[in-house]
Parts: C-alpha cells; structure tokens; sequence
C-alpha cells in the first residue's frame, strides 16, 4: 500500500497511516466520524483513505472557538486552528468528501440525524467523563460491523482514555481491541450487539432522538470487516 504525501500533526505518521486503510473500507452509503479535529490532519487522511477506497463522507467536529470550549485548551480553541482546518480540506481538494461541524461532539452526536456510521475516531474529551459520553452520543449512529478508533489510549497524559476504552470492553460493548502504532486503540462492536449499556442520562428524560432503538437494526454492509 503506497500512501499520499500528506501532513501530520498531534496523531503521528503510523497512526494516520492506518486511520486511511480503515477509512478505505468504509462503504459509500456509511459514514465517517471524527471527533476531535483540530488542524484537520486525520481529517484529510481518512477523507484521502475514503476517497481512494469505497467514497464514503466524513464529518468532523470540534468546538474550535466555540465561546463554550475549555479555557485550560487555549491553544485548540484558537478560531486560527478552525481556519487552518477550513483551508486544508479545501486545498487537498475535500470540499465535497468531508463535513466540517462546530460543536461539542457529545451534544452533536445526540442530535444525529445523518447516515449510520462505519468509522468513529475519537479524539475530542479526552477525560473518562468526555470518552464515555462520545461513546453514550455516538453509539446508536453506529452499523453492527463498525470499527471504533481511539487516539491517546496509551498516552500517560490521558489516563481517562484507557480507563474508558477498557471499561467499554470489559462490559462487553467493544471487542477486538488492539493497539496500532503505539497510539491507536482499535475496536469494534461485538457480533449481534443491539442497544449499548449508557453510563449517562440520556440528554431528554424522556428519551425522544436518542436513536437507541435503531441500534444495530439496521441494514449491514455485506462486508463484516472494516479493520
Ligand atoms: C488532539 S486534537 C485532535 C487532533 C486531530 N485529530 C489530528 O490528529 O489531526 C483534540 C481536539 O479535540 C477538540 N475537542 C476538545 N473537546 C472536544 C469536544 N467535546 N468535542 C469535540 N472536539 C473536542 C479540541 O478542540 C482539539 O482540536
């Protein structure tokens, strides 16, 4: 597999490397997910890997200068990082391959309405509290055979990773877990899984548009395998 010439930046080459080969494999009528964009690197790695494979789309969200982010993040919450990543989708020719969303991915996952999802890479919150509600937001989006990437897992700076990501297998929700580049935590859903376990209150009592239901209901790729 020869790979694009293309920048790197927080997630090194390897990583990248591999969130394209995943992103290859994602069919047309799915979608991509990245939470946690930054400077739109893996953006334009996975939009490249999608686009050399099976086209399917990606969204991509960050707050960016949302006047909600975390002041402690001065640096990503730069309105400078969201116009670097503007204009590196646009320069690598992205335009119509890749969403760019403003927001908080928790909230932007439970108000999901699009396309069920094939690729999620999470690298937004890296608290235990901000994994673990991605995943509660983002779950639902996903088909039965989807694969789930983690960034930091190992990173001794982000303890809440690992303790969410080994959470999440250990009560069943992920399997297959292996670590790629010393950086990636890769998974997937476990055959036959239906409506994941939330660890927080769904964001209206009542339970209107959390899509749980739809929870890997839906029509599958015939291909089982998007690792
Ligand atoms: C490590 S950087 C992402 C790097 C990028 N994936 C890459 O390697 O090119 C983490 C990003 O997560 C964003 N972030 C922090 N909290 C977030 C949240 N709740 N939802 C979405 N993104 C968030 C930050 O603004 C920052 O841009």
């Amino acid at each position: 597999m020869s790979y694009p010439d293309l920048l790197t930046s927080l997630t090194p080459r390897g990583a990248c490397e591999h969130l394209y080969d995943l992103a290859s494999k994602v069919p047309k009528t799915q979608v991509i997910v990245e939470l946690g964009v930054y400077r739109a690197r893996t953006t334009v790695w996975m939009a490249a890997g999608a686009q050399a494979g099976r086209g399917a789309h990606l969204y991509a969200i960050d707050p960016w200068d949302h006047p909600a982010h975390d002041p402690l993040k001065p640096k990503f919450g730069m309105s400078k990082q969201r116009e670097i990543a503007e204009a590196y989708v646009v320069e690598q020719g992205h335009t119509d391959h890749v969403t760019l969303t403003q927001g908080f991915s928790a909230q932007v996952g439970q108000h999901w309405d699009g396309p069920k999802v094939g690729l999620l890479y999470v690298d937004g919150d890296h608290t235990y509290e901000g994994v673990m509600a991605d995943w509660d937001a983002w779950s639902p989006h996903l088909v039965g055979t989807a694969t789930v990437v983690w960034d930091d897992y190992l990173h001794p700076s982000h303890p809440g990773v690992r303790k969410a990501v080994d959470a999440l297998v250990q009560r069943g929700d992920l399997t297959g877990m292996h670590v790629v580049a010393d950086r990636i935590a890769v998974t997937r859903l476990p055959r036959g899984r239906h409506t994941p376990t939330r660890t927080t209150p769904p964001p209206n009592p009542e339970g209107e548009g959390t899509g749980q239901d739809q929870a890997g209901q839906d029509t599958e790729d015939p291909d089982p395998d998007t690792t």
